[in-house]
């Protein structure tokens, strides 16, 4: 598809919102000319402990890379996330908690019992020990404690990194150990989809790994009332702890650019990186990118379906949206369970007005064809919302036109765990949606297109992703590795913020993003390194060699496609397929579960030595018909032989 159909937002929809599109050129082009003035002014929508008069400091040169907004002011996030809806707002509902199983206890959080539990749980953490700049992980659920933690963290400037809680102990270890945690905030078990995930035994299972002794205390939360093996003197009760603490306690004063998370995610190197965010810039970012690239008003009911564990979870689960005063939907469970129609069901039972997911879940329901919007009116749905992956054009008309019943806007928004919020989309009133098109930056984002070499490209093109200056919810560093940040964002093409992903500009000016250029894989909108996946494959013992890459998936997007090369005197076969599969499920987790696992002798490699990536990836998206040169390979009768065993087929 070229250019696809622009689709004009209902009437009804666009009297409504916040930008039309002159708005949007006037305010775009001052937030590029006057950037200063700009920020300024939308820096107004949080309450600062001191106004902030140095409004940005910053440089990509790759010599000196610094990313500084709001400098000398001073703020809380929480304080701007629950305290100051108090007066007005104190019996508003902040979190409408759906659990897992239908039948279960539903919650009502108000944003007075949020403050209380936020205050508790802040005191809690300070008699724990934790201090400001601490680190503290979070391996939770999807429960309203992990609101209440990772705001309690904030409220006492301590740093929290949340690990997404289907990460294997391993993973959670490797995290724990980069950031040097002192404390892990966790809960007895999770729940999914009727299944138990044992949460405190991972976290068990992970402090007997290398580098974890950082941690002291272990907090666990009762969700499930299962009872986990406990260690006296490190484990304490969240229940117990929680009624020892006084509901009294002031957000402290942050500076603008201390530290608010870590965020661990996937790079082209076997390594996750801490993306590290800080205060102020963050924060405005994220009222002002969710108030307007999801138009919401005061007193609509907000649903993001993202996980507290991705970037998407932390900006538009808790941050934008609750320092909006909004009403937000948490779901414990899965789109699809125990039925498909899970997901009409919620958006019944508690209105909700935009609903925030993934393409993946989307295809997902797709598959289960229109049934899944039986039973349910969804006639409260006011904005569809898109993020993770590229959408492609026929889950995006699906979603239009049976979801949203053809009444609510699409908003498809592109942006990164390192952009801290949404980047480029299409603003609901002001710019036309097209199926598959991430189409305008956001105020202050300055796209362009590079070639290999950096060359702008102008006009109609299609090249690298990158952008030319920076946004205030831009990543700050990697935690520890500032060299990693430079070396990874600003080396390639100096003078750019380098994203990673390629993407293709039409004749009407619009953005179409095509994926990552890189080694990450995108698998069901989760970010996985295909690094990561092969040093989890060349640790165990029969493997010797392993190559992983993406291929076209019809539900995940990307499925992960693997080469394996043998240890001699071991012999493929199903079993050892297995095999592969549950090693690294456990080693890195489910997520990372291969799709297509291709035993091979030889892996095609050019005469030093390097594995052709290139040509894996035509083989295992069954493309072999355009292999390209493969002149310069050492051996190139190993082509033909994959070819010929090839999985996908
Ligand atoms: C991809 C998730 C196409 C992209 C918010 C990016 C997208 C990576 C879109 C970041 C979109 C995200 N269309 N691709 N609307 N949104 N991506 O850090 O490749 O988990 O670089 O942040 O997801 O994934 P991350």
């Amino acid at each position: 598809m070229e250019t696809g159909t622009p689709i004009a937002i209902k009437k009804a929809i666009q009297e409504r919102c916040w930008i039309d599109s002159a708005a949007y050129q006037t305010l775009y082009r001052q937030s590029i000319t006057d950037s200063v003035g700009f920020w300024r002014s939308q820096a107004e929508r949080i309450d600062w402990f001191r106004e902030p008069t140095q409004i940005r400091d910053v440089s990509f040169h790759p010599d000196d890379v610094h990313i500084h907004w709001f400098q000398d002011g001073e703020l809380n996030a929480t304080y701007n996330c629950i305290d100051r809806h108090l007066e007005k707002n104190g019996d508003g509902i902040a979190l409408l908690w759906e659990p897992d199983q239908p039948h279960q206890q539903r919650r009502e959080i108000r944003y007075r019992e949020l403050h209380e539990q936020v205050c508790r749980l802040a005191n809690t953490l300070t008699r724990l020990g934790v201090n400001k700049g601490d680190r503290v992980m979070l391996y939770m659920p999807m429960i309203p404690e992990a609101v209440f933690a990772m705001l309690a963290c904030a409220r006492i400037g301590a740093i929290h990194s949340v690990v997404f809680a289907g990460f294997s102990p391993d993973a959670l270890a490797g995290r724990i150990a980069d950031c040097q945690a002192r404390l892990v905030i966790t809960a007895d078990a999770g729940r999914r989809a009727g299944k138990q995930v044992p949460l405190k035994a991972n976290v068990d299972a992970a402090l007997e790994k290398p580098g974890t002794d950082c941690v002291d205390t272990v907090l666990v939360v009762e969700h499930l009332g299962v009872a986990p093996d406990w260690h006296n003197g490190r484990d304490r009760r969240y229940s117990e702890e929680m009624a020892a603490s006084s509901t009294h306690c002031p957000a402290v004063a942050m500076n603008a650019e201390d530290p608010l998370f870590i965020l661990y995610t996937s790079g082209s190197t076997g390594k996750p990186k801490g993306v590290l965010h800080t205060t102020g810039g963050y924060l405005v970012y994220a009222a002002l990118t969710h108030q307007v690239a999801f138009d919401y008003h005061p007193g609509q009911v907000y649903w993001c379906t993202a996980d507290v564990g991705w970037i998407t979870g932390h900006t538009y689960l808790v941050y934008g949206p609750l320092a909006n005063g909004a009403t937000c939907v948490m779901f414990e469970g899965v789109p699809n369970y125990p039925n498909d129609q899970r997901v009409g069901d919620i958006i019944d039972r508690y209105q909700v007005n935009i609903l925030y997911t993934a393409p993946t879940a989307i295809r997902a329901l797709m598959a289960g064809g229109d049934h899944c919007c039986q039973g349910s009116h969804r006639d409260s749905l006011r904005l569809l919302a898109t993020a993770g992956e590229p959408i492609n054009p026929a889950a995006w008309q699906w979603f239009h036109d049976v979801v949203g019943k053809g009444q609510a806007a699409v908003v498809d928004t592109w942006w990164q765990t390192e952009t801290g919020g949404i980047m480029i989309c299409p603003l609901p009133g002001a710019i036309e949606a097209k199926p598959g098109a991430a189409t305008r930056p956001f105020f202050g984002v300055q796209p362009a297109l590079l070639d290999n070499e950096g060359h702008i490209l102008t006009g109609a093109a299609e090249g690298n992703l990158v952008i030319g200056d920076s946004w205030p919810g831009q990543a700050r560093t990697l935690w520890g590795d500032h060299e990693r940040f430079v070396q990874t964002y600003f080396s390639t093409f100096p003078g750019y913020y380098c994203t990673g992903d390629g993407a293709r500009r039409d004749a009407d000016g619009d953005y179409w993003i095509t994926g990552r250029v890189d080694d990450v894989i995108n698998v069901s909108g989760h970010r996985m390194g295909t690094a990561e996946v092969e040093s989890a494959l060349v640790a165990h013992p029969k493997v010797c060699e392993a190559a992983v890459v993406g291929y076209p998936h019809q539900l995940k997007g990307q499925g992960i496609y693997v080469y394996v090369t043998l240890n001699a005197g071991t012999d493929s076969n199903e079993a050892l397929c297995e095999e592969l599969r549950l090693w690294v499920r456990q080693e890195i987790g489910p997520i990372a579960t291969p799709d297509l696992i291709h035993f091979t002798v030889d892996l095609p490699k050019t005469r030093s030595g390097k594995i052709m990536r290139r040509i894996l990836r035509k083989v295992a998206a069954n493309e072999h018909d355009s292999l390209g040169d493969i002149s310069t390979l050492a051996d190139p009768a190993v082509v033909a032989s994959l070819v010929e065993t090839r999985m996908n087929r």
